[in-house]
């Protein structure tokens, strides 16, 4: 084992079924006394019902959260905290509420303990985002972190198939490029292998059956797991590539993290060799590619970039951009590649290495 060092963040985590309960010692544990509830519109009633036992503590609420973190936003929910005379906020919802509830720690310097109720994995990292007149800025700071995150699986029960699956792939996408970042250290390399196995074994079952606590209850745990391997570790093409998908042609998030995962891996796994020795154990055989183009395809998940709004002639416009930054990845980026990388990922043709 080589040496390293591991500057390890991460919130206080409290995990498992009916772990909500334990919101009101953990608000007292962290001396917060008034609250800002964050949430989206539809999340509403669910918020004002999980901090039911906490109305003492509670300043106010504000559902506006929205995809992107829009900068109005975060001012209307600042000017909300404010009026509210609210010391800290507690977050509600997905990977766009646990957004806004960063940005507003960050601006305020202010604590948040988040409740997350999708498998984003925002409240594991110290990377926040906003968009202003339509331009995306991300960034990196510690004082987003959440002080406290509850994993409680009985909420995302509600969560549809479809968006658990897509939402799941996104996590595993960042545990997989995490496997051949220069940072990995034997720890998060344990970590990435659990938030994988942990997934691709829950992704069938919640499809099957949502409401299967146990599948629920490991896929918010591969959630966590792949949200700490993203907060600490570089990330590769994949995300490059879905970072140009989202942000030039505004494709959906998650669907174009689930297309684009196996065709990155058909490209980068030759030149990766230790990761994909550890991505044969995890899936238990020696087409990881495959073996995830069929989870995603058995559990109903878009397989084409088409399908999800991308026209053939985004094509080249996607390959200059990809090609354009240097960024660190396993395999150099190569004009031929990346093309029939895009062009199996548009199609949505089963993966092979090329
Ligand atoms: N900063 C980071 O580290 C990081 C990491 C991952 C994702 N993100 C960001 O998070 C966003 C995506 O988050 P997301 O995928 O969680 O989606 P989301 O937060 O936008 O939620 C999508 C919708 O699902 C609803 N919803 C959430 N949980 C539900 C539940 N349990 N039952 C029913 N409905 C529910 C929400 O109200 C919302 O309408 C993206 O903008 C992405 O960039 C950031």
């Amino acid at each position: 084992m080589k040496r390293f060092t591991f500057d390890y963040t991460s919130p206080r985590v409290v995990f498992g079924a009916q772990s909500v309960s334990a919101l009101p010692d953990e608000i007292r544990r962290l001396g917060l006394r008034s609250l800002l509830v964050v949430s989206t519109r539809d999340q509403h009633e669910l918020a004002k019902d999980i901090v039911r036992p906490i109305n003492d503590s509670i300043a106010g609420y504000f559902d506006g959260a929205t995809m992107h973190v829009p900068v109005e936003v975060v001012e209307k929910a600042q000017r909300a905290f404010e009026d509210a005379g609210a010391d800290s906020i507690i977050a509600i919802g997905g990977g766009s509420t646990t957004g806004l509830a960063k940005i507003l720690s960050m601006r305020l310097g202010v604590s948040s303990l988040v409740i997350p109720t999708t498998y984003a994995g925002s409240e594991m990292t110290t990377i926040w985002g906003t968009t202003e007149d339509g331009l995306k800025r991300t960034g990196r700071d510690a004082r987003v972190l959440p002080k406290t995150v509850i994993y409680d699986p009985l909420l995302t029960i509600g969560l549809p198939p479809a968006i658990s699956v897509t939402s799941g792939l996104n996590a595993i996408a960042h545990a997989v490029e995490g496997l051949y970042a220069a940072e990995l250290n034997p720890i998060l390399e344990m970590m990435c292998k659990q938030g994988i196995v942990a997934l691709i074994d829950a992704i069938p079952r919640l499809v099957a059956k949502p409401a299967d606590i146990d599948a629920r209850t490991d896929a918010l745990f591969g959630a966590w797991m792949c949200g700490t391997a993203l907060c600490h570790l570089g990330m590769g093409l994949h995300h490059k590539l879905c970072h140009t998908l989202g942000g030039t042609l505004n494709l959906p998030h998650a669907e174009a993290h689930a297309v684009v995962l196996p065709h990155a891996l058909a490209y980068n796994l030759p030149n990766a060799p230790t990761a994909r020795r550890l991505l044969e154990g995890v899936v238990g055989n020696d087409d990881v590619p495959g073996t995830l183009y069929d989870l995603a395809k058995n559990a109903g998940a878009p397989l084409s970039l088409a399908e999800i709004g991308m026209r053939s002639e985004d094509i080249p416009i996607v390959l200059d951009l990809a090609l354009k930054d240097q960024y660190p990845n396993p395999r150099p980026l190569e004009p031929d590649g990346l093309e029939t990388l895009l062009a199996n990922a548009f199609y949505g043709r089963r993966p092979t290495f090329h």
